[in-house]
């Protein structure tokens, strides 16, 4: 999705454009399809504009930034990257956008709802538009209330805007600011040695500063060289995560190095929570809560993608061993249900960005129907980090792969210590609380067995199947949300592979009509309660000569006589194998994707947060 990044030192600093740029690129994971830049050069007193179609480096050619960065100084100066909503993909439609008289320089996240009832209305005002973007609009609506006061115009044009905004803006008839202000969409300032930066994501200047102020919706800050301001008092934070997480350190692609993490991510998301003896977790985040979490009686999950399929598996897991009812919807449409609540209900979020909009949609409307909200989240100071009433991090790092993979790992192992607690809280015996517990703890181990004694194996398997045009993916219970979240990798990064994800005791109501020699199939078959069920559809696969490829449990020999490609992973107990049984799955899906030369970090038309509807 876009990202943003501004900057403003206070004294002249010729690589600030490099700076900038740099930034910028460590945004390019997020996905986009233009890029350009603002900036106030002193020596010309006046603002350089420069944007280009395609990637960051299209835009360095364009400015031939290699030789002139040195030689400029930027200050202040914005930056953008782009992806398309409204308007093609084009240098007019790039960010910044500016007004008619060249004056003010805008970027913007987000989207402009009521843009056409704007532009009609500016245009009656005379104004020239040059670009179908909505963004434009809000240059527009700054240059109208403008008087020589950034900030004044800016805060004056807010108002009028319907939708959701993170922009940064700069002017070059009040040269010595950037002003910046959001709703609804991530911004945060950084706060370095004599320098402050905007950003829309912490990964674009971890590099420079880990300080940072997290803005608040509504909240706008304006930047001068030696000075900030923000109407409210805030204290700083600060950002945990390190340079060496954004960086590929030695892997082709952050997909393959994020899958790799994904025995430290089972870790990272368990450290200090885990009380084996006790048989259950302390999740520091919801100390607050624990009682009003006793009450639960119902609890309601929501989320979208990877982020929904985990909340799946949680489903099974507090219900099997929690005892609490549990309802679980993609956000985009409980945002628009009317679901049942009551003083007892707690809506839990699961989100590893923690900005995305239909998911912050559906807390907004939960909290302020009074339910108690919970978040489980990646990402530190995000909007539903903040929002929700308690919450969970992750603590596993960025995620740099477009795809969710290694935050996929840690919002089960979440789920599973979360059981645990509420388990604990209700009917779940010490012993089979410890026995989970102890399970967990074994779980990275195993993970790392999975990802050296398999790797291979599935490399080859990759190797044999990429050129088959579809897949269908089934599992059955705990299992079921792995077969779906297997296929939506496999099509996101694989593309154009189409893969369907099925409970697979629907195959006999449809999707056995598929099988065929040249249509395989992906049974996820470990040794649990439905194993035999799932192995009878196998079968059923077999007899109509179906190319078979089976995640099974370490020893089974059976599966072997049936399908042609077996993976094969730890023993543990049955809540906790999709933890296990998906990361095959993740490394299919990367390889199959490598071996259709496609983009795997930055598949086409995908974006790492979703922040607008
Ligand atoms: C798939 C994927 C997406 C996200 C979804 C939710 O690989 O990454 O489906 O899971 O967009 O994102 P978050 O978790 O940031 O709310």
């Amino acid at each position: 999705m876009c990202g943003i990044v501004g900057y403003i030192a206070r004294k002249q600093n010729p690589n600030s454009l490099k700076l900038g740029i740099e930034a910028l690129k460590r945004l390019e994971y997020r996905g986009y399809d233009s890029a350009g830049f603002a900036f106030w050069d002193e020596s010309k007193k006046d603002i350089f504009c420069q944007k280009a179609a395609g990637r960051i480096t299209a835009l360095e050619e364009k400015a031939n930034i290699a030789v002139n960065a040195v030689a400029l100084s930027a200050n202040p100066l914005i930056l953008h990257t782009r992806w398309a909503t409204h308007g093609g993909v084009s240098e007019s439609n790039a960010h910044p956008h500016c007004d008619c008289q060249n004056n003010i320089y805008l970027v913007h996240n987000g989207i402009v709802e009521n843009y056409k009832e704007l532009k009609e209305v500016l245009q009656g005002e005379g104004h020239q538009f040059r670009s179908e973007t909505d963004t434009e609009v809000i240059a527009h609506l700054v240059e109208k209330f403008f008087q020589g006061n950034l900030e004044e115009a800016v805060r004056k044009a807010l108002p009028l805007i319907k939708g959701s905004y993170g922009i940064a803006v700069i002017a070059k008839n009040d040269p010595q600011k950037l002003v910046a202000a959001r709703l609804s969409s991530p911004l945060l300032l950084g706060l370095g040695e004599n320098e402050y930066f905007v950003a829309s994501d912490p990964s674009a200047i971890i590099a420079h500063t880990n300080k940072v102020i997290y803005l608040d919706d509504n909240e706008i800050v304006t930047i001068t060289p030696d000075n900030f301001s923000i109407l409210k008092e805030k204290k700083p934070e600060e950002i945990e995560w390190k340079l060496e997480d954004a960086q590929k350190g030695g892997y082709p692609h952050f997909m393959l190095k994020e899958i790799m993490e994904e025995p430290e991510a089972i870790e990272n998301s368990m450290k200090g929570r885990l009380l084996t003896e006790d048989g259950t977790a302390r999740l520091g985040g919801l100390q607050d809560i624990v009682t009003r979490l006793r009450r639960a009686k119902r609890m309601l999950f929501t989320a979208c993608g990877t982020a929904f399929y985990a909340s799946l598996v949680g489903r099974y897991m507090f219900e099997e061993y929690a005892g609490i009812p549990v309802e679980a919807d993609v956000a985009s449409e409980f945002r628009y249900r009317k679901p049942i609540i009551d003083e007892n209900t707690v809506l839990l979020c699961v989100s590893q960005s923690g900005e995305t909009a239909d998911t912050l949609a559906a807390l907004k409307e939960m909290k302020m129907k009074g339910v108690l909200t919970v978040g489980v989240v990646n990402v530190v100071g995000s909007t539903i980090a903040r929002e929700t009433d308690a919450g969970v991090y992750n603590h596993i790092g960025p995620e740099m792969g477009v795809a969710s993979t290694k935050a996929f790992i840690s919002q089960l192992t979440v789920m599973a210590l979360l059981t645990l607690l509420l388990g604990r809280q209700r009917n779940l015996s010490l012993v089979k609380g410890q026995r989970i517990a102890q399970d967990l703890q074994a779980l990275p181990e195993k993970a790392r067995i999975i990802l050296t004694q398999e790797a291979k194996k599935i490399k080859e398997i990759a190797e044999k199947y990429y050129q088959y045009n579809n897949f269908i993916y089934l599992g059955r219970k705990y299992n079921y949300p792995i077969a779906l979240e297997g296929a939506l990798k496999l099509k996101e990064i694989a593309y154009p592979i189409h893969a369907e994800g099925y409970a697979s005791g629907e195959m006999k109501h449809g999707p056995i009509a598929l099988a065929d020699q040249n249509f395989p199939f992906v049974f996820i078959a470990p040794q649990d309660s439905v194993y035999e069920k799932v192995v009878s559809n196998m079968e059923e696969v077999k007899a109509r000569r179906a190319p078979i490829i089976a995640i099974a449990t370490e020893g089974d020999e059976r599966i072997k006589t049936i399908a042609d490609d077996v993976i094969y992973i730890p023993k543990t107990s049955e809540m906790l194998t999709p933890i296990l049984s998906v990361m095959p799955l993740h490394l299919f899906a990367y390889h199959m994707g490598v071996l259709r030369g496609n983009d795997v970090d930055k598949p086409r038309n995908l974006a790492k947060s979703v922040t607008v509807e």
